[in-house]
């Protein structure tokens, strides 16, 4: 039997975002952020963990190289105290080496079972997808049973991923948009972030890519990141 869908969104509530998408991300279902070094990636998946624990979710965090004392010290300078949600069991941040094996997943499903877990944050993706370069079809199956498992849990994931330089904004010529070129296709929903490095107000910008079952923006629109994390600016008009 089909499982039945959740009704309405899980918004993110960053500023402007949610009404680039119809409200928001789609529930369970797998979404990747992909960008630049340093074009906010993190604090997108940051921003919108605490916004969901704000509102009663349970979060889980994972990444693969980050300092997790360095990266929760760093959210409390947005105002984001996660050192706090830890202590109240409403989220969990854990790192994992990058090691190859099946005990990955399972470890994965056991927590997410354990703790109830509505939220996963893979930070980055492009690690774990790293751990089976030498075999393209490993990587692709491992991914989608990852991304698969996610969804049967009643999980809504964000995934980022790494891009060498920035998201190609013409899309049309079948540019990467993942290290690994696979994750894009597997993900529900794809979010590029983009920083032309040139300064100034009109430097980053935030896109749509693709949302299952959404009709979105289309184009990039302006993105700031101040104290209080990230801002969209609102399109004139969609
Ligand atoms: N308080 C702040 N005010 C304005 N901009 C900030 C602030 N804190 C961080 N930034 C910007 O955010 C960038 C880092 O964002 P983030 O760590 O989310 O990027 P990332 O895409 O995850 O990078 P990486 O590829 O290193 O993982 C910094 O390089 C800086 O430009
Ligand atoms: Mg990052």
């Amino acid at each position: 039997m089909a499982k039945a869908v959740k009704a309405g969104r899980l918004p993110t509530h960053i500023p402007g975002f949610d009404t680039l998408c119809n409200g928001g991300f789609v529930h369970d279902s797998v979404n990747l952020i992909t960008g630049g070094t340093g074009t906010g990636k993190t604090i997108f998946c940051l921003q919108f963990l605490h916004n969901q624990l704000m509102q009663g979710k349970r979060g889980l965090y994972i990444s693969f190289e980050e300092n997790l004392d360095a990266l929760v010290g760093d959210a409390m300078l947005f105002g984001w105290d996660f050192a706090k949600l830890q202590k109240e069991g409403k989220c969990w941040f854990i790192t994992f080496q990058p090691v190859t094996g099946p005990g990955l997943q399972a470890e994965f499903v056991h927590l997410i079972q354990e703790k109830k877990i509505d939220i996963v944050i893979v930070d980055s993706i492009s690690v774990l997808a790293m751990m089976y370069e030498y075999n393209y079809f490993k990587m692709r199956k491992e991914l989608y049973i990852l991304s698969d498992t996610l969804k049967k849990l009643g999980v809504t994931a964000l995934f980022t991923a790494e891009i060498e330089g920035e998201a190609p904004l013409d899309i049309s010529g079948g540019g990467k948009l993942s290290r690994d070129g696979v994750v894009e296709f597997i993900a529900d929903s794809v979010i590029t972030v983009h920083n032309a490095g040139i300064g100034g107000e009109s430097d980053r910008a935030i896109r749509v890519l693709k949302m299952r079952r959404t009709k979105h923006e289309k184009g990039p629109v302006p993105l700031a990141i101040t104290e209080k994390g990230m801002e969209v600016s609102k399109p004139t008009k969609f």
